[in-house]
This record gives C-alpha cells, structure tokens and sequence, in this order.
C-alpha cells in the first residue's frame, strides 16, 4: 500500500473541509486513518465498524485486550455511549473539554464493539485540534484510535514521526503539524464511587481538584503512582500493562532536585555509551558545557527554561525519535519535578527508562 500524506497545515475551514473528504471516505469504507490531534497522532477508524477496528490492533500489533479510546465531537455525543451521567462526569467534561482528556466510564449496554476489548467500561474525549474536530464531524460517528505508534514505541507527535512507523500500512496520513501537548491524554475512570486517575496528562491532578472543588464535589481523586499503574492488570486500566514510549536507545534519567546535583549524578557515571544523546533544559547544558564533559560525538536536544515542563513535554517523545534517527544508544534525560505537567513527564520518562 501506498502511504499519502495529506497536508492540513494551516487551512481556512473551507479549505480543510475540502482537503479532508479523501481521507473521510476511506475512514467511511472501513480502512484506517492516521490524524493529528493535540496531544499525539491517531490511528483512527470508524467505531462501530469490526473490521475497521480489528485493522488498528493488526497495524499496531496490539494485543486484543487492550481498548481504544473513541473520539467524539460535543458532549451529547459523548453520552450516547455511556449508561449514566452524573454532576462529576458533567463537571469534568465541561471543563476539560474539548481538550486531552479522556472519561472512563460504564458503557451503555447498546454500545457494542471491539473498542472496549470486552470490558463494561468505555474511553472517550473530545479533542481540540481543529483537523480531528472536521473528521469526526464529516464521519458523523465516533473515530476509534490509539497513538499511532507500532506497539512500544513513542506515540508520534508529528507527521514524519508517525510516517516512520505506518509507511506502507495506512492510506492516508494527515499532516497536522507538531501536536501542540505531545503527551496523550488524561484518563479519568469514574464509578460512581472512585475517581482515579489512570495516566497523567496535561490536564493536571491539581486541575481536577480544583474542579471538584469549585463544583462543591466532595471526592478525593486517586493518584495512582507510576509503579501502580505499572502493575496494574484488567479490569482497570489494563493498557497500563503494557510497556510503552521506549525509543531503541537506552534511557537512563539524569536525576537531582537541583542543577548541581543532576551535573554531579552525570560526572559520576563512569560507563556512558556508544552514542550518548541529551534531553536537558538550556540551564544544565549550559553548565555541563562547562565542565568539559562533553563529547563531540554527543548529540543534543534542549528545551527552554522558560517554558520547562511545557517544552519537555512537547518534544520528548519527538527527541527519543529523532536520538534513535542518529543512532544513539544511550538516551540521559533530565529529571523535572513530578507535580501538575510534570507528572505526565515523569511518568512517560519513566516507563521509557524502564526497560
Ligand atoms: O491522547 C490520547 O489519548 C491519544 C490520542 C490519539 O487521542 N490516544 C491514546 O490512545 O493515547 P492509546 O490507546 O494509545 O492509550 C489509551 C489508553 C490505553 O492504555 C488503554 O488501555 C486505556 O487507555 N483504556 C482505553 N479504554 C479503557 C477502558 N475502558 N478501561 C481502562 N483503560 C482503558
Ligand atoms: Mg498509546
């Protein structure tokens, strides 16, 4: 098959319209499309349609038991598949709507499909990102998709990054630019009785909170850490099982609650690889340009400190990619602290580093 890349980059909304029926109409007929999103690329394919579905787990090589999220356009549509509605799931949905982040609840007993990977329950968002907002609205129906990663793999944040895993598998892939996050979503999975929060995203715990309390919701929100997630097995959020983001390079985390100390963990690791690459804010390149303990072989990549955690986040996933591209094979990443954005960071650093 051959793979088109369809730009969608800066269009009036005629124009995008326009530049999306092609891909739409493959979506209609049952085939598998890549999108972009704000916070990482797409496999979509219609919801309700088995086959279609079936593709995105084959293309990705995801295991069957683990569900998709469905992409919805408002809010009513996004109740249609859910068996209740409540002041907590209203208060959640629309203040965090359209946005990255994604509602777990029990599933409406008509709503039948592979998505849900035989659970009671079902995910879904709303994004925000214009292009995905015009697809589902042409579909008329929900878009079933995971990142648009192959298994294990960063989710891809832009085009290229996404054409480099799905060259050959998918039809179509739109160009949407940089996703504007670069971190998937916030899942939320509500019961009734607990609230928890199964992935970090850039909707933060502490902005949650804060709905919960403006909304006179008296329920704690449960964190759970990274080794829980990690852990943790069916029925809760049985995707977290799997290993996730790892670029082909080792990651190795440049920890330390202060430059200084991040600087000193680098001096004393003594067995650095092949090919080291660096994920650091401009404050430790700066210094550790100082030190002399840079190799000409060493390659770089270096978010803002303006923008720390928000930089992190959007490139990070796009920096494993593009370590990998040149051949590195020892990724150091610096530790950010583990609050509000920088949960999501960790935890995606983490699970990187993990292997
Ligand atoms: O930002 C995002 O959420 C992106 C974009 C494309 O929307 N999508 C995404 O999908 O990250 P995916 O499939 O890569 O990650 C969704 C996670 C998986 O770990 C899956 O196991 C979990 O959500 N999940 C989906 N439905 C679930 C359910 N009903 N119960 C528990 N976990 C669920
Ligand atoms: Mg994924």
């Amino acid at each position: 098959m051959k793979t088109k890349i369809i730009d969608a980059k800066n269009l009036n909304n005629t124009e995008l319209s326009i530049q999306l029926k092609e891909a739409v109409s493959s979506l209609m007929s049952g085939d598998v499309v890549c999108f972009p999103t704000e916070t990482v690329y797409g496999l979509g394919a219609i919801w309700n349609n088995p086959d279609a579905v079936s593709k995105i787990f084959k293309i990705k090589g995801r295991p069957q038991d683990n569900p998709l999220i469905v992409h919805v356009d408002s809010i009513e549509e996004m109740k249609k598949y859910f068996s209740f509605w409540d002041d907590v799931a209203d208060a959640l949905v629309k203040s965090f709507t359209p946005g990255p982040f994604t509602l777990i609840m029990e599933k409406n007993k008509e709503v039948v499909s592979l998505v849900t990977a035989g659970l009671n329950t079902i995910g879904i968002r709303i994004p925000a990102n214009k292009i995905a907002q015009e697809i589902i609205k042409q579909l008329g129906t929900g878009v079933a998709a995971p990142s648009a990663n192959i298994s294990g793999r960063p989710s891809p944040t832009n085009a290229i990054d996404a054409y480099d895993d799905l060259n050959g598998k998918v039809e179509y892939i739109i160009d949407g630019g940089d996703s504007m996050v670069g971190l998937e979503s916030t899942i939320v999975s509500w019961d009734q009785n607990e609230l928890k929060l199964l992935r970090p995203g850039a909707i933060t715990a502490e902005d949650i909170e804060r709905v919960l309390k403006e909304n006179s919701i008296d329920l704690e929100l449960i964190i759970l850490s990274n080794e829980t997630l990690e852990g943790e097995v069916k029925p809760l959020a049985p995707g977290m099982k799997y290993r996730h983001y790892a670029p082909k390079a080792k990651v190795h985390i440049i920890r330390g609650e202060s430059i200084e100390k991040k600087l000193k963990f680098l001096e004393t690791v003594s067995n650095k690889g092949d090919k080291d690459a660096y994920f650091i804010s401009e404050e430790l390149y700066s210094k550790l340009q100082e030190t002399n303990n840079i190799n000409p072989s060493d390659e770089f990549i270096i978010f803002s400190n303006e923008n720390l955690v928000e930089d992190a986040s959007h490139y990070l996933f796009s920096a494993f990619r593009d370590f990998d591209r040149k051949g590195a094979t020892d990724i150091w990443a610096e530790e950010l602290e583990d609050s509000e954005l920088g949960r999501a960071y960790m935890n995606r650093l983490t699970k990187a580093a993990d292997n």
